[in-house]
């Protein structure tokens, strides 16, 4: 009996709390550039994924848009926005900025309804439960290290992973 009251009330909370998570954006999580948590920010910002975005205003972009015949530039075409965007089509945040190409949240989802609580380590669960990706692995890559738009290097999980890691310092 207690199990069903206890998953009456995960459903009247959580679920629609998932519903409307929103999008905020990797400048509202700067906590995460402290050396003490391990300075996420500063090594995400000096990997490509950063510069996904500015990526579809270069030549290159306009002459891969060109050649699938996507009118307009590829920094507006939902074509190239879906892998080189955060959360492209779901809702985002006034904080939210496009420009900053593949962020934080496109790994581990999106951050409104656990961005609030998800600092303690007491919280985990319910941070997780509130949309909170720890670890999303390899299947979480290949949704956009796959060549559907355009051809692109065989994505190894491992020596990738190496190139973006950024874990939070032991002890
Ligand atoms: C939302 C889509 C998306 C997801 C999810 C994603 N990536 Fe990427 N990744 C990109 C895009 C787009 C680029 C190219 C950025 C650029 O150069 O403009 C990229 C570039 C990279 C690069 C640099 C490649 C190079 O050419 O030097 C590495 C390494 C990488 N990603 C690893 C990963 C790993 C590991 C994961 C999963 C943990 C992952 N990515 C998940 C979209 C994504
Ligand atoms: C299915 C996901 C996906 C889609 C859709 C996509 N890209 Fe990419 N793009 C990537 C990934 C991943 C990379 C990194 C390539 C690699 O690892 O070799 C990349 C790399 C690039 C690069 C090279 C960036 C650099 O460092 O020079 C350009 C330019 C580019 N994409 C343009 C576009 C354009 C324009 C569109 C839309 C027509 C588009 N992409 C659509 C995933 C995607
Ligand atoms: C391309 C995907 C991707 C992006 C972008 C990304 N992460 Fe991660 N992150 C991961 C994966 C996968 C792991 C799990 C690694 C593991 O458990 O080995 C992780 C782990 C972490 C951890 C835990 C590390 C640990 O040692 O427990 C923190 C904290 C974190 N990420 C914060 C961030 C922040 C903040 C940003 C943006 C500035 C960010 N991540 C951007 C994929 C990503």
């Amino acid at each position: 009996m207690k199990k069903y009251v206890v998953l009456i009330l995960v459903c009247m909370f959580a679920l629609p709390l998932l519903a409307q998570n929103k999008f905020v954006g990797a400048n509202t999580c700067a906590c995460h550039n402290l050396p003490k948590v391990g300075k996420q920010m500063d090594i995400w910002k000096k990997s490509k994924h950063a510069e996904a975005f500015e990526s579809l205003k270069s030549p290159k972009a306009a002459e891969i848009a060109k050649a699938k015949n996507i009118a307009g530039s590829p920094s507006e075409a939902k074509e190239c926005l879906q892998c080189h965007s955060t959360g492209f089509g779901s809702a985002h945040d006034a904080s939210f900025k496009v420009e900053m190409g593949v962020q934080c949240e496109a790994c581990h989802g999106a951050a409104s309804a656990y961005k609030p609580i998800h600092n303690k380590p007491e919280n985990k669960d319910k941070a997780v439960a509130a949309g909170l990706v720890v670890n999303g692995g390899e299947k979480m890559c290949v949704a956009c290290h796959t060549p559907k738009m355009h051809p692109m290097k065989a994505f190894d999980f491992k020596k990738m992973f190496d190139e973006i890691k950024h874990p939070m310092p032991k002890g």
